[in-house]
């Protein structure tokens, strides 16, 4: 293993913290739940990103590169994050975004623009094409962009990832803690791929549990295979033996609702919840949706009391300023 010579630039506070959910454990009547805040890594209001993009950027400068080239939908975590880090570390970055541009941008739509970021709006089947045509017309320019895909989940974002199961397995022995189960959200697989990768090098033996954000029972075997991949391209950059299979990768799917990015009945009650009894803020589109489905698994009986379940938050709030009519 060879982590601490990869090329990293630090964004992040960590250790994020684990604290205990005692009001939920209590309402839910189930196991007793824990939280892991990477919805409080510091930069410009956090999330998983930071951790996959103290990576990237180190990278992408080792590279010699002066420009963050990425893509997302509008209310995109993972574009809001990319403009703040190309800001920390004194780069430009350039946004390929789909949807709807709105005359008055809101949640991280309007923090893109404060941060600094240039847009440009495609259709999203458009997006691979743009990302590569934009690259060209930059280093046309005299610049050098790095292009980071969709949610920066390749081997090298992952290790964010793999550095957090190994932040995680110190925190769970210095508190006297264990976590039979893990849940967090999981759409383009970068960061359940770390956590399997580093749950395997930390030697964590509690389940691991994606729940899908956008995937349904049709492409679970599709994903599966994916986050497999990302391991594995993972586990070759940081120099580690293990190998993964889609066997080794467990998705939950079921809760899509109407689809990505629609918030309905599961992730309103989720988010008020959470709110009104612990007083911690998820977003609509990922935490909403993933803490929905965990509280659903709760009544149902699969996660019991005895059992310890860490939720894992991985941010995502500004976007729930653009949702304020479906939520209010
Ligand atoms: C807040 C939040 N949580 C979870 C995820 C899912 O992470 P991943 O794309 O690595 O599967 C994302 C991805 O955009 C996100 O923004």
């Amino acid at each position: 293993m060879r982590i601490d010579s990869l090329p990293r630039f630090r964004l992040a506070q960590l250790p994020t913290p684990i604290e205990e959910l005692e009001n939920l454990t209590r309402e839910l009547g189930g196991p007793e739940l824990l939280i892991k805040r990477d919805d409080q890594t510091g930069l410009a209001f956090g999330g998983n990103k930071t951790r996959k993009l103290e990576f990237l950027v180190g990278q992408a400068l080792a590279e010699g590169a002066d420009t963050l080239v990425t893509a997302g939908a509008a209310q995109s975590n993972h574009c809001r994050q990319t403009a703040a880090a190309a800001a920390k570390a004194g780069m430009k970055c350039e946004l390929v975004l789909n949807g709807q541009k709105p005359d008055v941008p809101n949640g991280n739509l309007l923090l893109d623009q404060l941060l600094g970021a240039g847009q440009h709006w495609i259709e999203r089947s458009q997006r691979s094409a743009k990302l590569r045509d934009l690259s060209e017309q930059l280093q046309a320019q005299g610049r050098k962009p790095y292009v980071i895909g969709v949610g920066g989940s390749n081997g090298v974002g992952a290790t964010g990832y793999v550095v957090a199961m190994l932040e995680l397995v110190e925190q769970l022995r210095t508190l006297q803690q264990r976590a039979d189960h893990l849940v967090f959200g999981t759409s383009s697989g970068g960061t359940q791929a770390g956590v399997v990768l580093g749950a395997r090098v930390a030697g964590f033996h509690g389940q691991l549990h994606g729940l899908s954000i956008d995937k349904g029972e049709p492409e679970l075997k599709d994903y599966e295979k994916e986050v497999a991949q990302i391991a594995n391209e993972c586990a070759e950059y940081v120099g580690s033996a293990d190998r993964f299979s889609e066997k080794d990768i467990q998705v939950v799917c079921g809760y899509l609702g109407d689809g990505y990015g629609v918030v309905g009945e599961l992730e309103r009650e989720a988010i008020r919840m959470m709110a009104q009894c612990e007083g911690i803020i998820l977003d609509p589109v990922y935490a909403g949706r993933a803490f929905g489905g965990l509280i659903d698994l709760i009544r149902k009986g699969v996660f019991q009391r005895g059992e310890t379940v860490l939720f894992w938050h991985t941010g995502g709030a500004p976007a729930l300023f653009a949702y304020a009519k479906e939520l209010a």
